[in-house]
């Protein structure tokens, strides 16, 4: 090794002790005719002090005062106490230095495009991307990178010490549909034919409880073709999971203990606890009623209220609507009518007609906009149902479509919530959404869609509902929600062809296509598949929470942009003309 001790390890103890580091040069300073250099590598800083009088030659001094920013050396020298009152308890190492005797340049260094320090974090993201190795130096990275793979390292203990096994899946393989499109590759030996990514492990893991694995995982990476957010990338993990002769508790709590420990073992040092101990579990019903969004952030209240009695027979025309519900926003009637504008805008950009908005000030509702046009008894009865207080704003969404009134309302209480800084940074809001619908109506295709997946089992009891009645098909999927996000999905699964064959009708697959796309499933289901379910928590998104990043970019290596680019290597980018030739491919660009 070129170093005998990290960056980050010297303390008091180590004072006397004659060690050789290496690293980054991260600041100098130049003192009177001594030079102080931070010297960094992933495990930390230590000060190191260049004096002429211990160097053991003018050379070296020399060379560290041409030393620059992000320089590569070595150095070996004393440690020693700093001086009294020179001490800096803001850095782990700060009671010692280094005393530098010999220093040598392993590398120079170009004067990077950004300052390699946690402050300048505000770099054009794009630019932090291209040169992701200069932006991995920095230190809240190597933390969240270090973060991730304690996360992966205790599932793997975790899963290891209860009977599982990690087995790999296959990347090229055939579609496997999670809602996205497909990321498609050209098979040369075939023309004509091409592989799929696969959207997720799903069908691989299903077959594996027809081969008897009974209790598999996989740290697996998917692919998904679809629009970019914050919490997506076209390329990411999930801890997927399946476990035969299981019912849904048996997977709930498995992943509920090991989410638990994990917080409750390694995430309180980064200052997180779980807000909920067990987790909170709602339907899907509830979870909208109440939050009117099913990945609802859950670390501050703002429930929505059921305003509809109180309006019926209301002179206020918009009241006329057959649902009318509210939430009260704390501390916001000092909004101007521009503010509240803009809250009405982003309620109609998530689907509601408009919104109704009542200032509660010192006596009362405002008598101005709707608060004109109430009773004073509508006006009472929506504050004490509202609880509001003065100071508070109301905010109310009227429609005939109680699921509009419901989504309109979740994402404004999710919008607020964020304004108004609601939520408890340092909290984990656990939360298992339970009884899905099996379908969501498809209104633009006319048809069903599966609401999890087609795989995902109807509750017994529904069974007999399936082709009668499918919207009313309660399913057996179960989502795992944390602080907003949805953090993992899963189900218990079809285990029998015949059940598996109505649902795929059902979606609007005709059972040619059916057999073709997944006749492997279907004929497995046919030589003894056991009941099974699984589930597959996100690992980025989980990473991102417990590191309290704001995207899951800042979580991975080596992310795509928003574009779903690789800015750093230049990808996606053309091929040779030779290359699409082997594949029988000619291009028709747009
Ligand atoms: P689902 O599609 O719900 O279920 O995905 C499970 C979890 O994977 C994460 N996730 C993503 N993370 C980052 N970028 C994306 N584009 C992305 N898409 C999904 C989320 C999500 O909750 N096969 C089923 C699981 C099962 O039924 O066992 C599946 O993939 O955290």
């Amino acid at each position: 090794m070129l170093k005998t001790k990290t960056c980050g390890e010297l303390r008091k103890e180590h004072v006397g002790q004659h060690v050789t580091l290496a690293g980054w040069v991260h600041r100098r300073r130049d003192h009177g005719g001594v030079i102080f250099i931070d010297l960094r590598d992933r495990f930390g800083l230590t000060q190191i002090v260049i004096n002429p009088v211990h160097v053991s030659s003018p050379e070296i001094f020399k060379l560290a005062e041409s030393l620059r920013n992000e320089y590569v050396i070595q150095v070996e020298g004393q440690v020693t106490l700093r001086p009294a009152g020179m001490a800096n308890p803001k850095m782990s190492t700060g009671e010692v230095e280094v005393m530098v005797s010999q220093l040598v340049l392993l590398n120079p260094a170009k004067t990077p495009p950004f300052v390699i320090d946690d402050e300048g974090r505000d770099v054009d993201e794009n630019l932090r991307l291209k040169y992701r190795y200069l932006d991995l130096r920095r230190e809240r990275m190597a933390r969240n990178l270090t973060i991730r793979h304690t996360f992966v390292k205790f599932i793997r203990d975790y899963l290891d010490a209860r009977g599982f096994i990690e087995v790999e899946t296959p990347i090229l393989f055939k579609t496997t549909p999670e809602g996205a499109r497909d990321y498609l590759v050209p098979s040369r030996v075939h023309p004509g034919c091409f592989y799929a990514l696969p959207q997720s492990p799903q069908q691989l893991k299903q077959l594996l409880m027809v081969a008897g694995v009974e209790r598999y995982f996989q740290i697996a990476r998917c692919f998904r073709d679809e629009d970019q957010r914050a919490d997506r990338q076209p390329e990411f993990t999930q801890l997927d999971l399946e476990m035969s002769f299981v019912d849904r508790e048996d997977v709930l709590n498995l992943v509920e203990g090991l989410l638990t420990e994990f917080t409750e073992r390694y995430a309180h040092l980064h200052g997180k606890r779980l807000l909920f101990k067990p987790f909170l579990r709602l339907s899907y019903e509830a979870v909208m009623e109440r939050f009117g969004r099913d990945k609802p952030d859950l670390r501050f209240g703002m429930e929505l209220f059921d305003a509809t009695d109180i309006t019926r027979g209301s002179e206020f025309l918009p009241f006329r609507a057959a649902h009318v519900k509210g939430l009260c926003a704390p501390g916001c009637a000092s909004y101007t009518r521009k503010q509240t504008d803009e809250l009405t805008e982003f309620a109609k950009n998530n689907g509601a007609k408009g919104l109704v908005v009542l200032w509660h000030d010192p006596d009362g509702i405002r008598n101005s906009g709707a608060g004109a046009k109430l009773s004073q008894a509508e006006k009472d009865a929506i504050i004490a149902r509202a609880g509001s207080k003065p100071g508070d704003l109301i905010l109310l969404v009227a429609d005939d479509s109680r699921k509009a009134v419901n989504e309109a309302l979740g994402e404004l209480r999710h919008e607020l919530g964020m304004r108004l800084k609601l939520a408890d940074e340092s909290v984990m809001a656990y939360l298992w959404v339970v009884d899905y619908p099996l379908f969501e109506w498809n209104e633009a295709e006319q048809r069903w869609d599966p609401s999890h997946h087609m795989f995902t089992a109807p509750q017994d009891e529904h069974l007999a509902l399936l082709e009668s009645d499918p919207g009313q098909v309660r399913s057996k999927q179960y989502d795992l929600v944390c602080n907003g996000y949805e953090v993992g999905g899963g189900s218990i699964r079809i285990h029998r062809r015949e059940v598996q064959e109505t649902v795929m009708r059902l979606i609007g697959l005709e059972m040619e296509e059916a057999r073709r796309k997944f006749g492997h499933i279907l004929e497995a289901f046919e030589y003894g598949a056991p009941p099974h379910g699984g589930i597959a928590p996100g690992v980025d998104r989980l990473t991102m929470l417990y590191c309290s990043e704001p995207n899951i970019r800042e979580v991975m290596a080596f992310p795509k942009n928003q574009q779903a680019m690789d800015v750093m290597a230049g990808a996606p980018s053309p091929v040779y003309e030779q290359q699409l030739k082997e594949l029988h491919i000619r291009l028709a660009l747009p």
